[in-house]
């Protein structure tokens, strides 16, 4: 039985977990500094960072009190390297350096986007996770800071298909909120307002689908792009009058109609990639998979035979169990990091899963 420790801070969660054997959570904690960003419209790195180291003690404590585990019984340290947000990533890696150090363990280090990935397999089997029928399996990683579709191949191979060249889903999300004057963050607040209104009523863009009369550019197929819905937004509510001004029920159509605009084209992206690798398996991760439609559409229009796994919402947003579960299949194959090891920023081209091949 190995029990490793989980710990997170790429982005504005502070959280660590302890999972046993690689599937059990036994507890995990998450602080969010969501009120301190909020008043700013967003989050800022230096200020992530601050709160993290404020936050790691606390959040550990009580990740081994609810697991009823001491620190002595840890086998291993596992750590989110990156992707994120460098002043944010650093400060969890340091911490984990020196817990692994003081418990005597070995650190491994773990990708933010694998992890997010492996949330849909947490409190699963073994069998489920490396069933080779569930492979070509394409993910679509979708939160505040990405929008991406990642293609997991049986030998354990992981490649970037696409990703957003410009906001991220969930950016667009938590920036039309703001335009609106909804609070922040919007994914939840915009999933909730929207069950108000129409999405069919207003025809906001579904950009690099190829629609509105443009062909879709061979090297942007799996991409995204949301600013410019945003801009569409923008201009939609000065034509209403403002936002100040604008009646319920319009607003609610309006946001519904914005929300449609986000998940349909994530869907119709992630259906096209789906096709085109005939992929087994399409996961959905990522905060952004909290999101009730999103979940919806990509489960009814995945193609007939494919399997879609969404992770239960409290392992779709940042948290440590991810990091736990994932880091216990490189702990078993002895992929540790060292302590000179550093934080990355942005998704390597491709990355090596720790339990496939
Ligand atoms: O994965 P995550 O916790 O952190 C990042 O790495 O960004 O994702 C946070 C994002 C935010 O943009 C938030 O608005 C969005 O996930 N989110 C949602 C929902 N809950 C959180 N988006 C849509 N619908 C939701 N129910
Ligand atoms: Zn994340």
């Amino acid at each position: 039985m190995s029990l490793i420790l989980g710990i997170e801070s790429s982005c504005d969660e502070t959280a660590c977990a302890i999972v046993k054997d690689g599937f059990e959570v036994l507890s995990s904690a998450v602080a969010s500094q969501i009120a301190i960003h909020a008043k700013l419209g967003g989050v800022v790195p230096e200020l992530a960072a601050r709160e993290h180291l404020k936050a790691l003690d606390p959040v550990v404590s009580q990740a081994l009190d609810q697991a009823g585990v001491s620190a002595s019984d840890i086998d291993c340290v596992a750590v989110t390297q990156g992707p994120g947000l460098i002043p944010a990533l650093l400060v969890g890696l340091s911490y984990a350096k020196g817990l692994a150090s003081n418990l005597n363990v070995p650190l491994v280090g773990v990708n933010h986007f694998m992890a997010h990935i492996y949330g849909a397999f947490l409190d699963g089997t073994a069998e489920e996770l490396t069933d080779p029928a569930g492979y070509p399996l394409l993910a679509l990683v979708v939160s505040g800071g990405h929008t991406s579709l990642v293609l997991v191949s049986e030998d354990g191979t992981a490649r970037q298909l696409g990703c957003t060249i410009d906001d991220a889903a969930g950016e667009a999300l938590d920036k039309g909120s703001k335009l609106l004057d909804l609070g922040y963050p919007g994914g939840p607040i915009i999933s909730k307002v929207a069950e108000n209104g129409d999405p069919e009523a207003y025809n906001f863009p579904r950009p690099l689908t190829g629609g509105a009369g443009k062909p879709l550019a061979p090297e942007h197929r799996y991409n995204f792009s949301f600013s410019g819905i945003k801009t569409a937004l923008l201009y939609h509510t000065q034509r209403l009058g403002g936002v100040k001004n604008i009646k319920d029920s319009l607003l609610y159509d309006t946001v519904a109609s914005y929300q449609m605009a986000v998940v349909d084209t994530l869907t119709r992206k992630t259906m096209l990639a789906a096709k085109d690798f005939n992929v087994k398996q399409i996961v959905l991760a990522g905060g952004v998979a909290c999101n009730k439609l999103l979940r919806q559409l990509i489960t009814e229009k995945a193609p007939k035979g494919v399997k879609v796994r969404i992770a239960p919402p409290k392992y779709c947003t940042d948290n440590a169990a991810m990091v736990a579960g994932i880091g216990f299949h490189s702990f078993i194959r002895n992929e540790f990091i060292s302590h000179d090891a550093d934080s990355f920023a942005r998704l390597p081209g491709i990355v090596k899963v720790p339990f496939l091949g």
